[in-house]
Protein backbone atom coordinates (compact mmCIF):
# COMPACT_ATOMS: atom_id res chain seq x y z
CA UNK A 1 0.00 0.00 0.00
CA UNK A 2 1.49 3.25 -1.22
CA UNK A 3 -0.04 6.07 1.27
CA UNK A 4 0.41 9.97 1.63
CA UNK A 5 0.82 11.78 4.54
CA UNK A 6 -0.60 15.50 3.78
CA UNK A 7 -0.53 18.56 6.35
CA UNK A 8 0.80 22.17 7.29
CA UNK A 9 4.08 22.19 9.05
CA UNK A 10 4.29 20.56 12.33
CA UNK A 11 0.91 18.76 11.94
CA UNK A 12 2.18 15.59 13.02
CA UNK A 13 2.97 14.28 9.62
CA UNK A 14 6.58 12.60 11.47
CA UNK A 15 4.86 11.44 14.35
CA UNK A 16 2.12 9.58 12.44
CA UNK A 17 4.20 8.43 10.26
CA UNK A 18 6.42 6.23 12.32
CA UNK A 19 3.19 4.65 14.50
CA UNK A 20 1.74 3.91 10.73
CA UNK A 21 5.09 2.38 9.37
CA UNK A 22 5.44 0.36 12.34
CA UNK A 23 1.49 -1.11 12.17
CA UNK A 24 1.68 -1.84 8.56
CA UNK A 25 5.35 -3.06 8.62
CA UNK A 26 6.26 -0.50 5.13
CA UNK A 27 9.00 2.08 4.80
CA UNK A 28 8.96 5.59 6.24
CA UNK A 29 10.11 8.19 3.37
CA UNK A 30 10.20 11.76 4.48
CA UNK A 31 12.10 13.95 2.37
CA UNK A 32 12.22 16.81 4.80
CA UNK A 33 14.68 13.92 6.59
CA UNK A 34 16.50 12.77 3.92
CA UNK A 35 17.82 16.65 3.01
CA UNK A 36 18.39 17.35 6.49
CA UNK A 37 20.83 14.45 6.30
CA UNK A 38 22.00 15.96 3.21
CA UNK A 39 22.48 18.63 4.23
CA UNK A 40 24.34 17.57 7.43
CA UNK A 41 26.56 15.14 5.42
CA UNK A 42 27.35 18.25 2.96
CA UNK A 43 26.63 16.03 0.15
CA UNK A 44 25.99 18.15 -3.36
CA UNK A 45 21.97 16.96 -2.83
CA UNK A 46 22.50 19.07 0.68
CA UNK A 47 24.07 21.76 -0.93
CA UNK A 48 21.46 22.75 -3.38
CA UNK A 49 18.87 21.89 -0.27
CA UNK A 50 20.68 24.18 2.05
CA UNK A 51 19.56 27.30 0.12
CA UNK A 52 15.83 26.73 0.46
CA UNK A 53 15.22 24.94 3.63
CA UNK A 54 16.38 26.97 6.07
CA UNK A 55 14.54 29.62 5.16
CA UNK A 56 11.15 27.88 4.92
CA UNK A 57 11.17 27.65 0.80
CA UNK A 58 10.46 24.54 -1.14
CA UNK A 59 13.38 22.93 -2.95
CA UNK A 60 12.54 22.98 -6.52
CA UNK A 61 10.27 19.84 -8.19
CA UNK A 62 12.97 18.52 -10.25
CA UNK A 63 15.45 18.24 -7.68
CA UNK A 64 12.75 16.35 -5.02
CA UNK A 65 10.81 14.43 -7.41
CA UNK A 66 14.33 12.64 -8.90
CA UNK A 67 15.16 12.07 -4.99
CA UNK A 68 11.81 10.27 -4.20
CA UNK A 69 11.67 8.48 -7.94
CA UNK A 70 15.29 6.82 -6.54
CA UNK A 71 14.01 6.10 -2.90
CA UNK A 72 10.92 4.39 -4.36
CA UNK A 73 12.76 2.01 -6.52
CA UNK A 74 14.79 0.87 -3.30
CA UNK A 75 14.16 -3.10 -2.82
CA UNK A 76 11.97 -1.90 0.39
CA UNK A 77 9.40 -0.50 -1.12
CA UNK A 78 8.08 -3.66 -3.18
CA UNK A 79 5.19 -3.69 -0.96
CA UNK A 80 4.83 -0.29 -0.33
CA UNK A 81 5.86 2.73 1.59
CA UNK A 82 4.44 6.00 2.88
CA UNK A 83 5.41 9.47 1.61
CA UNK A 84 5.30 12.26 4.46
CA UNK A 85 5.80 15.48 2.66
CA UNK A 86 5.90 14.52 -0.17
CA UNK A 87 3.89 15.48 -2.79
CA UNK A 88 3.67 19.14 -1.81
CA UNK A 89 3.17 20.69 -5.30
CA UNK A 90 0.60 20.35 -8.37
CA UNK A 91 3.31 18.98 -10.36
CA UNK A 92 5.25 16.25 -7.66
CA UNK A 93 1.80 14.64 -7.12
CA UNK A 94 0.75 14.56 -11.10
CA UNK A 95 4.54 12.93 -11.19
CA UNK A 96 4.29 10.41 -8.75
CA UNK A 97 0.87 9.53 -9.95
CA UNK A 98 2.57 8.48 -13.76
CA UNK A 99 5.28 6.25 -11.34
CA UNK A 100 2.87 4.51 -8.88
CA UNK A 101 -0.54 3.62 -7.76
CA UNK A 102 -1.23 6.20 -4.70
CA UNK A 103 -3.79 4.12 -2.71
CA UNK A 104 -4.59 6.78 0.19
CA UNK A 105 -3.79 10.36 1.26
CA UNK A 106 -4.14 10.78 5.02
CA UNK A 107 -4.75 14.64 5.27
CA UNK A 108 -3.90 16.50 8.83
CA UNK A 109 -5.64 19.07 10.21
CA UNK A 110 -4.30 21.21 13.22
CA UNK A 111 -5.05 25.20 13.43
CA UNK A 112 -2.56 27.91 13.16
CA UNK A 113 -2.06 27.99 16.73
CA UNK A 114 -1.10 25.03 17.59
CA UNK A 115 0.81 24.85 14.96
CA UNK A 116 3.06 27.39 16.21
CA UNK A 117 3.48 25.84 19.57
CA UNK A 118 4.11 22.56 17.91
CA UNK A 119 7.12 24.67 16.30
CA UNK A 120 8.71 26.41 18.54
CA UNK A 121 8.50 23.52 21.43
CA UNK A 122 10.04 21.28 18.73
CA UNK A 123 13.33 19.45 19.91
CA UNK A 124 14.64 16.77 17.68
CA UNK A 125 17.49 14.06 18.25
CA UNK A 126 21.12 14.32 16.44
CA UNK A 127 21.26 11.04 16.83
CA UNK A 128 18.30 9.07 15.67
CA UNK A 129 16.20 12.28 14.71
CA UNK A 130 13.04 11.48 17.20
CA UNK A 131 10.95 14.34 17.83
CA UNK A 132 10.19 15.58 21.45
CA UNK A 133 8.30 18.47 22.65
CA UNK A 134 9.14 20.10 25.53
CA UNK A 135 5.82 20.73 26.79
CA UNK A 136 5.91 16.91 27.47
CA UNK A 137 9.92 15.87 27.31
CA UNK A 138 11.81 17.78 29.94
CA UNK A 139 15.19 15.81 29.37
CA UNK A 140 18.12 17.73 27.99
CA UNK A 141 19.08 14.28 26.03
CA UNK A 142 17.09 11.76 23.85
CA UNK A 143 16.49 8.14 24.91
CA UNK A 144 19.64 6.94 22.82
CA UNK A 145 21.85 9.23 24.21
CA UNK A 146 22.04 12.35 21.46
CA UNK A 147 21.73 15.56 22.04
CA UNK A 148 18.63 17.62 21.56
CA UNK A 149 18.35 20.44 19.17
CA UNK A 150 16.17 22.77 17.35
CA UNK A 151 15.82 22.75 13.36
CA UNK A 152 17.13 25.97 11.86
CA UNK A 153 13.40 26.21 10.33
CA UNK A 154 11.45 25.99 13.50
CA UNK A 155 11.37 29.76 14.09
CA UNK A 156 8.64 31.78 13.51
CA UNK A 157 9.85 33.98 10.64
CA UNK A 158 10.90 30.21 8.42
CA UNK A 159 7.25 29.15 9.42
CA UNK A 160 5.59 32.13 8.14
CA UNK A 161 7.35 31.21 4.55
CA UNK A 162 6.07 27.55 4.89
CA UNK A 163 2.53 28.33 6.18
CA UNK A 164 2.53 30.81 2.85
CA UNK A 165 3.95 27.95 0.87
CA UNK A 166 1.70 25.18 2.04
CA UNK A 167 -1.17 27.10 1.40
CA UNK A 168 -0.62 28.46 -1.92
CA UNK A 169 1.00 25.41 -3.05
CA UNK A 170 0.29 22.57 -0.93
CA UNK A 171 -3.49 23.09 -0.01
CA UNK A 172 -4.59 22.76 -3.97
CA UNK A 173 -3.64 18.86 -3.47
CA UNK A 174 -6.72 18.52 -1.43
CA UNK A 175 -8.84 18.76 -4.29
CA UNK A 176 -6.48 17.08 -5.96
CA UNK A 177 -7.04 13.83 -4.28
CA UNK A 178 -11.06 14.18 -3.02
CA UNK A 179 -10.98 14.22 -7.03
CA UNK A 180 -10.95 10.40 -6.90
CA UNK A 181 -11.88 9.45 -3.26
CA UNK A 182 -8.32 8.92 -2.28
CA UNK A 183 -8.28 11.95 0.50
CA UNK A 184 -8.88 11.13 4.07
CA UNK A 185 -9.26 14.44 6.45
CA UNK A 186 -8.60 13.62 10.18
CA UNK A 187 -8.13 16.10 13.42
CA UNK A 188 -4.65 16.50 14.48
CA UNK A 189 -5.93 18.04 17.86
CA UNK A 190 -5.43 15.41 21.09
CA UNK A 191 -2.21 13.37 22.02
CA UNK A 192 -0.34 11.71 19.66
CA UNK A 193 -2.17 8.38 20.47
CA UNK A 194 -5.68 9.53 20.05
CA UNK A 195 -4.91 10.98 16.36
CA UNK A 196 -2.86 7.73 15.32
CA UNK A 197 -6.38 5.89 16.96
CA UNK A 198 -8.23 8.41 14.22
CA UNK A 199 -6.13 7.30 11.18
CA UNK A 200 -6.21 3.47 11.73
CA UNK A 201 -9.94 3.89 12.11
CA UNK A 202 -10.05 6.05 8.80
CA UNK A 203 -7.58 3.37 7.08
CA UNK A 204 -10.00 0.22 7.94
P1 LIG B 1 9.53 18.58 6.43
O1 LIG B 1 10.59 18.02 7.28
O2 LIG B 1 8.63 17.67 5.69
O3 LIG B 1 8.76 19.65 7.30
P2 LIG B 1 7.22 20.03 7.45
O4 LIG B 1 6.28 19.58 6.42
O5 LIG B 1 7.26 21.50 7.69
O6 LIG B 1 6.77 19.19 8.63
P3 LIG B 1 7.50 19.10 9.99
O7 LIG B 1 8.63 18.11 9.92
O8 LIG B 1 7.83 20.49 10.48
O9 LIG B 1 6.36 18.61 10.95
P4 LIG B 1 5.51 17.28 11.06
O10 LIG B 1 4.17 17.50 10.42
O11 LIG B 1 6.30 16.08 10.62
O12 LIG B 1 5.29 17.29 12.62
P5 LIG B 1 6.05 16.48 13.78
O13 LIG B 1 5.54 15.08 13.84
O14 LIG B 1 7.51 16.71 13.72
O15 LIG B 1 10.19 19.54 5.31
C1 LIG B 1 11.13 20.51 5.68
C2 LIG B 1 11.56 21.30 4.44
O16 LIG B 1 12.14 20.40 3.46
C3 LIG B 1 10.46 22.03 3.67
O17 LIG B 1 10.13 23.27 4.25
C4 LIG B 1 11.13 22.16 2.29
O18 LIG B 1 12.09 23.18 2.30
C5 LIG B 1 11.84 20.83 2.13
N1 LIG B 1 10.98 19.81 1.49
C6 LIG B 1 10.56 18.64 2.06
N2 LIG B 1 9.75 17.96 1.21
C7 LIG B 1 9.68 18.72 0.08
C8 LIG B 1 8.97 18.58 -1.14
N3 LIG B 1 8.16 17.51 -1.38
N4 LIG B 1 9.09 19.55 -2.08
C9 LIG B 1 9.89 20.62 -1.86
N5 LIG B 1 10.57 20.83 -0.72
C10 LIG B 1 10.47 19.89 0.25
O19 LIG B 1 5.43 17.26 15.06
C11 LIG B 1 5.80 18.60 15.32
C12 LIG B 1 5.97 18.79 16.85
O20 LIG B 1 4.70 18.59 17.48
C13 LIG B 1 6.93 17.80 17.52
O21 LIG B 1 7.58 18.45 18.56
C14 LIG B 1 6.01 16.70 18.07
O22 LIG B 1 6.58 16.08 19.21
C15 LIG B 1 4.76 17.48 18.41
N6 LIG B 1 3.52 16.74 18.21
C16 LIG B 1 3.21 15.93 17.15
N7 LIG B 1 1.96 15.43 17.28
C17 LIG B 1 1.47 15.95 18.44
C18 LIG B 1 0.23 15.83 19.14
N8 LIG B 1 -0.77 15.07 18.66
N9 LIG B 1 0.08 16.52 20.29
C19 LIG B 1 1.07 17.30 20.79
N10 LIG B 1 2.28 17.45 20.20
C20 LIG B 1 2.47 16.78 19.03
Amino acid sequence: MLIVLLGPPAAGKGTQAKKICNSLSIPHISTGSILRQNISEKTPLGEVASLYINKGDLVPDEVIIAVVKDRLRQPDCAKGALLDGFPRTLRQAEELDELIQVDKVIDIEVSRQILTERVTGRRVCKNCGTNYHISVYTESNCNCGGSLQTREDDTEAALAVRLNNYDKQTLPLRQYYAGDNRLIQVSGIGTPAEVFERIKEALA
